[in-house]
């Protein structure tokens, strides 16, 4: 296992270890919340009661897959806690999401939380976002249109996310424009600017969301930031 993947492993055991019998948790995506989601499942296993929310169909069906229960957000009053990665998170806790691109789903289920703990490896933690392109799921009807106003905030390039030589679709039917702003001085204003044009479904941006991360460094060692 590379030196990267231990940390994410280390980080996602970590996170596991935070997880209480009865709780209602958002389950996060991902390549870190992978290992989460394998010692949570460990931790089921082995006798612990909790009831999760997916935050894609990828996580449903990995948390399926290992039998871990799950429950419709529409019957959930608030969830204690969701743990979920992030592509960049800054001192002030805001972050860059959608790189998988599920970030819809995952900023409805993280808003629905009282907690959200950020795991990641040291790479994801920088001074200052934007360095990461940031993902906007836009809806695709005239999403050409919904482009020519994303340049207009300053964005150097923008390019519609594909896979496989095909147009990416994300779990809830729409495309993703990769922005790239290279150092995204103000998120706050930035992410209230894009979420006000017509045909943008949501941004990669979450502020004011988490409430802590959780840093694995290659030496082994971790960092909480509050
Ligand atoms: C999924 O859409 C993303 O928001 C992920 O949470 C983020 O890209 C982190 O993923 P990794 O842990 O795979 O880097």
């Amino acid at each position: 296992m590379s030196d990267q993947n231990i940390a994410k492993k280390k980080a996602g055991e970590y996170a596991a270890t935070l997880i209480e019998p009865g709780m209602t948790i958002g389950i996060g995506t991902g390549s870190t919340v992978y290992f989460f989601i394998q010692a949570l499942a460990k931790k089921i296993q082995e006798g612990l009661i909790i009831k999760g929310v997916p935050t894609s169909k990828q996580t449903q069906e990995l948390a399926t897959e290992l039998n871990i229960p799950l429950v419709d957000l529409n019957n959930v009053d608030q969830l204690d806690i969701t743990v979920d990665g992030a592509d960049e998170i800054d001192p002030q806790l805001q972050l860059i999401k959608g790189g998988g691109g599920a970030l819809l789903q995952e900023k409805i289920v993280a808003a629905a939380s009282k907690r959200m703990i950020v795991i990641a490896d040291e790479s994801k933690y920088v001074q200052t976002l934007g360095k990461f392109p940031l993902p906007v799921e836009v809806i695709d009807f005239g999403w050409k249109h919904t482009m020519k106003h994303l340049q207009q905030l300053g964005c150097e390039r923008i390019v519609l996310r594909k896979k496989d030589d095909k147009i990416f679709v994300s779990d809830h039917g729409h495309y993703i424009l990769d922005c790239y702003f290279q150092q995204i001085k103000d998120a706050a204003q930035l992410h209230h600017q894009i979420n006000n044009i017509a045909g943008v479904a949501e941004n990669g941006l979450f502020i004011n969301i988490a409430t802590s991360a959780v840093i694995a460094y290659k030496d082994g060692s971790i960092k909480e930031i509050n």
